[in-house]
């Protein structure tokens, strides 16, 4: 048999392990966080997140967490009456922070944190760590369904906002993704497409396009990463990719349709798995 015939082109290989390993994600999530995952975020938060500006509601949530920790240390040392004062702070705090985004008030469980306020009152310790690791469990529930796309929109880059030269004189500039669908990949692509057709002059130039994107989407790295990133276009990829170069003018498709196979991989693969789903989360906030 035929080397070519068992190798899987690599843009059918990324889409479909791609979609593979979403739908299993999805499935072993399931219920209200993956709901979460769908739903844009409020409106009303991006008040707290202004251009430029400090990120206020990790103020807020910060100032409340002292006065938590202030209260739990304070019961450590079964100092009761610095414990009702902290716990007076927090309980201040926790009332801001609940006002901040009406739609999330759901989250927030006032009569709990009243409880704790009387548990120390009644000087009963145990019920009081009670009723703080009851607390604690709410707080996480907001933290896993909701941080997540707080850091995806207001802290990670969008990629959409990030333009990559290309090979195109009539398009010299195109925004990420369409750069890489219009520009990168098939050319990537060509290289094999070419050479099965026979059309030799055609591969050559997808080479050469393929390796100017390569490189143009290494410069454009730096939009995001200060220093050189150590995977996917390093040194090692690119020593490879010169290698296909060599495979292609030489007409060796095996050698050409294997590195294809590595580079589709270990650059293109496994970059997307990295940087995918945080831009998948900012496309919905977008929404
Ligand atoms: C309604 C959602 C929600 C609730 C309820 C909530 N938080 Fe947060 N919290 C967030 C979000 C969103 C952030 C991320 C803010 C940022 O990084 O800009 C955050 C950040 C934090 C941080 C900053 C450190 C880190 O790594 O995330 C701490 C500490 C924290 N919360 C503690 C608490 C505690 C303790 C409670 C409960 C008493 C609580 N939070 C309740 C949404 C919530
Ligand atoms: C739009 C912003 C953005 C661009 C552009 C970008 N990255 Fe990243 N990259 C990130 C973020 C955010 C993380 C952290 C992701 C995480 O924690 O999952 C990251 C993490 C990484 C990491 C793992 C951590 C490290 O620094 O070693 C590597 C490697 C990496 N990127 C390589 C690249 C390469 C290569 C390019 C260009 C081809 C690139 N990135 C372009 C945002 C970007
Ligand atoms: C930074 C690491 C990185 C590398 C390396 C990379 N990509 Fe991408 N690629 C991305 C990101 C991020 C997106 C989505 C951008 C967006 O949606 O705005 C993307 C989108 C795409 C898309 C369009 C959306 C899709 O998933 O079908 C194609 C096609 C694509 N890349 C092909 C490739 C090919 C082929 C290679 C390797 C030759 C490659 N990419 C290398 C990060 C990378």
């Amino acid at each position: 048999m035929r080397k070519d015939t068992i190798i899987i082109p690599v843009a059918v290989l990324i889409v479909a392990i791609g979609g593979i390993w979403f739908a299993e994600s999805g499935s072993k999530n399931g219920g209200d966080s993956q709901g979460m995952m769908l739903t844009p975020l409020p409106k009303s938060l991006d008040q707290y997140y202004p251009d430029g500006g400090s990120p206020i509601l990790l103020l807020k949530m910060l100032d409340m967490v002292d006065a938590f920790d202030d209260t739990t240390v304070n019961l450590q040392e079964n100092d009761l009456v610095n414990a009702k004062n902290s716990f007076n702070k927090f309980s201040g705090e926790y009332d801001n922070v609940s006002k901040m985004v009406p739609e999330w008030s759901g989250y927030f469980d006032k009569s709990l944190v009243a409880n704790i306020g009387s548990d120390i009152d009644n000087k009963n310790v145990p019920k009081a760590f009670d009723d703080i690791g009851k607390l604690g469990e709410t707080c996480d529930k907001c933290h896993r369904e909701i941080k997540p796309q707080v850091w995806a929109k207001y802290y990670w880059k969008d990629f959409g906002s990030i333009n990559v030269t290309t090979v195109n004189p009539n398009e010299p500039a195109a925004p990420w993704h369409d750069a890489m669908e219009k520009y990168l990949a098939p050319n990537f692509e060509g290289m094999i497409t070419n050479l099965n057709e026979g059309k030799q002059d055609a591969a050559n130039q997808s080479f050469e396009n393929f390796r100017t994107m390569l490189l143009n989407f290494k410069q454009a790295c730096s939009n995001c990463h200060t220093t050189e990133p150590k995977y996917f276009i390093s040194d090692d990829i690119m020593a490879m990719v010169n290698q296909t170069g060599d495979y292609v003018k030489s007409g060796n498709i095996t050698g050409v349709e294997q590195n294809v196979q590595i580079i589709g991989m270990e650059s293109c693969y496994k970059c997307h798995v990295l940087h995918q789903p945080a831009q998948m989360m900012k496309d919905i906030m977008k929404q």
